[in-house]
């Protein structure tokens, strides 16, 4: 247990063990506090953010993201909660990708699809772990993803970084470095609902999204291949608007899904803004800053109704989630940026979720 003093507040790593795993591995689950009001629990299995404290207008401490009690629940932790996803986020067609000519098939988990990374994918795994000493409290978990596990070529080596920073973001840093030439596409599966979990749907929720173009899925939630313009579309959040105002509409795409679940392309290159969302409750508001081309937004539309944490009762539509990554089935579209990661080059991205209150 480490502790800073940073004028009057204190930030600190605390360590503790969340359970054992079926052959006995320990689990931990590590608490981040920034010393500033945003506070976060992640687990070594799966890397997932179990809890996140923001406090809101009044000084409210609330945790905004969904989740489970005990590592039990987690070991069947359905739609993904909180975890990270690899090696490959969101789908691939059949499983199959082509790389330098040569056929591959990924681990097929949904219908005839390869679903965040297949049948045991980075959410499912224990991360080996280390707390950061510094100003800014961090945990750096790793893993090794062997050559051929889920059908994936080389021996993958994966660092992902989860920093509270001063100024109240959850930063991740994904990093990864290969042995052969593969692909790779992480992302964090995080539910968030910034009334606090458990509070009911996010249809109030005010969202803004930096994306002229988004991808139309087929009845897989495959994406077609198109890149449609937003305008004049329920997908057109550049001027932000409560998530709820389309979420019913009769629109194809958003009546097939039952609500949103399609890729964003995000303008422009560099770390940017991708998103901005806003509880007109209690002011809790989060930005999300990102340097990969896409973006996932996901209003759990198939969130499995039922008692979750801290007995909280959850549904469909009581979430958001927002998905950096490339976009999905990429390496069949060669117009979509390639999610290609060369042998022996780094694969370097980083996604914040960055809390303000207004
Ligand atoms: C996918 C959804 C899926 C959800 C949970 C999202 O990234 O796009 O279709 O239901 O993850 O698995």
């Amino acid at each position: 247990m480490d502790f800073y003093l940073k004028g009057m507040s204190i930030v600190s790593v605390t360590k503790n063990s969340f359970g054992k795993m079926p052959d006995g591995q320990e689990v931990y689950v590590y608490l981040l506090d920034n010393g500033n009001g945003l506070s976060a629990e992640i687990i070594t299995y799966g890397g997932i953010v179990k809890n996140l404290y923001v406090n809101d207008k009044n000084g409210i401490k609330t945790d905004v993201v969904l989740g489970r009690d005990t590592l039990k629940d987690y070991l069947h932790n359905d739609g993904y909660l909180g975890a990270l996803i690899g090696r490959h986020a969101n789908r691939i067609a059949k499983g199959k990708f082509n790389l330098n000519g040569r056929e591959y098939c990924a681990g097929i988990n949904e219908g005839y699809n390869s679903l965040h990374g297949g049948n045991s994918g980075f959410d499912k795994k224990l991360w080996e772990s280390n707390a950061v000493d510094g100003a800014e409290p961090a945990l750096i978990l790793t893993l090794l993803s062997p050559d051929g596990e889920e059908g994936f070529p080389g021996d993958l080596k994966v660092k992902v970084i989860y920093t509270l920073t001063k100024d109240n973001a959850l930063k991740i840093e994904y990093k990864a470095v290969s042995s052969d030439d593969t692909v790779v596409n992480l992302t964090n599966h995080t539910y968030f609902n910034l009334a606090g979990h458990g509070s009911g749907t996010i249809d109030n929720h005010i969202l803004y999204i930096n994306s002229s173009f988004y991808t139309p899925n087929d009845g897989e939630c495959m994406p077609t291949g198109e890149v449609l313009s937003v305008k004049n579309t329920p997908f057109d959040f550049r001027e932000s608007k409560a998530i709820g105002r389309d979420m019913n509409s009769d629109f194809e795409q958003i009546r097939m899904f039952g609500g949103y679940d399609h890729n964003f392309a995000i303008e422009g290159r560099d770390y940017r803004l991708a998103a901005a969302v806003r509880c007109p409750n209690n002011g809790i508001a989060m930005e999300v800053y990102t340097d990969k081309p896409a973006m996932q937004f996901y209003t759990a539309n198939a969130l499995e109704k039922g008692i979750y944490k801290d007995s909280a009762e959850y549904d469909i539509h009581q979430a958001f989630c927002l998905e950096t990554q490339y976009f999905p089935n990429a390496m069949a579209n060669s117009h979509y940026p390639s999610p290609m990661l060369k042998k022996n080059e780094e694969y370097n991205f980083t996604t914040e979720y960055r809390f303000i209150v207004k």
